[in-house]
């Protein structure tokens, strides 16, 4: 599987060697603790939307309630919030707008970001003209979903007539932003927030949950599992992943844009994390080599995972998607120098002039040579 690398704010040139397990990477910033992964071309639009600090990509109905659907039970007397949603022009209020009644929802809160180019589009949010021109950022809330327009049916608009009775929509004081005083406050008396944020704050926005101890189902890169800010989470079984990858997302203009290696991130419990992986295949010491610098055997799928090893494995990062934890643990990840405690042996620049880079990695010695692999989750049978 590829997938694409982030790497804030450095400029990173990856060459593909032609055994796909190897993987040389030029950097021409200091940071060579990096991991070896591929960009592959769908994921150079992300690229190009986080340096451009193009957030604009919204996500499908379609995608939505295919992940949504594992978590129902979840959401029964909840106050869900989109904080990143223009309201009403967001799937993601549409969609929990309309479930309203099945998913038993409290309340539902969301929230858009000053200048957003959607917004408004399909309801009228503002009464000053200064702010319908200004984009302004304002929140709209629901607290009931009923046949407001008698039709007999209950679709969106019905949520439409709703919502432009008095007090549901708010205009706001600060800029909408997830972290601004205004929508802290929203965040506080919300339960459960489900969005897919800015690709370029998912950093903040995942330590913003953290930080007010919120349950949360949001949208991101598969690379933001190597931050350094994320992984732990994923250690310590705060965040996992989902159940699916999100593959298309709609433009302002209304086109399509592909994306590879999009995926949920959460901290609600589902079903799938519960399914253990069915291992059937037997250690031996020469498709299971030991890296020459971490104290760990490689593992180059997640189905070659050996039943009968009980030592530490470095598996590829596609593992998390199928993450059991009371299968396994998660002991670290051999990308950026983050485990320390597992690396047995340091390159010196005498002797590669890749030295860092390869101390930036697992490596597994071929004809004598060290050679860096993929990044690589650490990991033990329970
Ligand atoms: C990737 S888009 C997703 C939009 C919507 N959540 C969806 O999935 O369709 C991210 C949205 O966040 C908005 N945004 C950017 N910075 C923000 C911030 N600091 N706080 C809240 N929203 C922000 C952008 O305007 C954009 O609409």
């Amino acid at each position: 599987m590829l997938f694409y690398l982030e790497m804030s704010e450095k400029v990173v040139i990856f060459v593909l060697s032609k055994d796909i397990n190897t993987l040389y990477k030029h950097s021409r910033r200091e940071d060579k603790y990096c991991h070896q992964n591929i960009m592959s071309k769908n994921n150079s639009n992300l690229h190009k939307a986080r340096n451009e600090k193009n957030d604009e990509f919204y996500t499908r109905r379609e995608d939505i309630e295919r992940e949504l659907k594992n978590y129902r039970p979840h959401f029964e007397g909840k106050v869900v919030f989109c904080n990143c949603d223009d309201p009403f022009e967001s799937e993601f209020f549409t969609y929990f707008a309309i479930n309203f009644k099945f998913l038993k929802l409290k309340k539902l809160i969301a929230t858009c970001y000053n200048g957003s180019p959607i917004s408004g589009m399909e309801l009228p949010l503002w009464e000053d003209e200064n702010d319908r021109e200004a984009r302004k950022a304002c929140m709209l809330t629901m607290d009931d979903l009923y046949d407001a327009n008698g039709d007999g049916v209950i679709d969106k608009e019905d949520v439409k007539r709703m919502l432009l009775l008095p007090g549901h929509i708010t205009r706001l004081e600060g800029n909408g932003s997830f972290d601004s005083p205004e929508c802290l406050k929203i965040l506080k008396e919300s339960d459960i927030v489900v969005t897919n944020p800015p690709f370029s704050q998912f950093r903040k926005f995942v330590a913003t949950m953290m930080k007010y101890e919120k349950k949360f189902l949001i949208i991101g890169s598969m690379n933001a599992v190597t931050y350094k800010e994320i992984f732990p989470l994923i250690k310590e079984n705060k965040l996992w992943l989902g159940n699916n990858s999100v593959a298309k997302f709609i433009q302002p203009d209304g086109s399509e844009k592909v994306f590879g290696n999009i995926l949920w991130y959460t901290n609600l419990e589902h079903h799938k994390r519960n399914e253990k992986i069915f291992l059937y295949k037997k250690y031996n010491e020469k498709d299971y080599p030991k890296y020459d610098n971490f104290d760990a055997i490689n593992v180059d799928k997640v189905d070659d995972i050996p039943c009968d090893y009980d030592g530490v494995m470095g598996v590829p990062i596609t593992f998390l998607n199928q993450y059991c934890p009371d299968q396994f643990d998660i002991l670290g990840i051999t990308c950026r120098r983050y485990s320390p405690e597992y690396i047995i042996k340091e390159y010196s620049k005498d002797d590669y002039n890749n030295a860092n880079d390869l101390n930036g990695s697992a490596c597994i010695l071929q004809n004598g040579r060290p050679q860096m692999v993929y990044g690589r989750i650490l990991i033990r049978k329970k």
